[in-house]
């Protein structure tokens, strides 16, 4: 059995991404969201599984609030919880994909 190893990506400096806020970046070709909630990070693709819709923006480029844990896609209602990329309302059914975060040296990671 073969153990999946992981790239650690760097995106950016720790202090980049606030308490209550979210970045996303562009990295190996997908959109990445990284939110910061009660001082932790969270990452996920900023891609709907329903239908291919950004998740973390509106259509008229406004961000797209969180509700605790979760976030809803603004075309079709669909809810994800960014601690695990689990999708958890309907329309949505499968998973977006999430990924594990770290600090180091001070710069937010991510492992692909
Ligand atoms: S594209 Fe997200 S719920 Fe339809």
């Amino acid at each position: 059995m073969s153990k999946k190893t992981s790239t650690w990506v760097v995106l950016c400096a720790d202090e980049d991404i606030a308490e209550g806020s979210r970045e996303v970046f562009e990295v190996d070709g997908k959109w990445i969201a990284v939110f910061r909630v009660s001082g932790k990070l969270y990452a996920i693709e900023d891609l709907c599984t329903h239908d291919g819709g950004t998740l973390t923006e509106r259509a008229d480029g406004s961000p797209v609030p969180l509700d605790g844990y979760e976030i809803e896609c603004p075309r079709h209602g669909g809810r994800f919880d960014i601690r695990s990329g689990k999708a958890v309302h309907a329309p949505a059914l499968i998973d977006v994909p999430w990924y594990e975060t770290r600090v180091q040296d001070g710069m937010i990671e991510i492992a692909l």
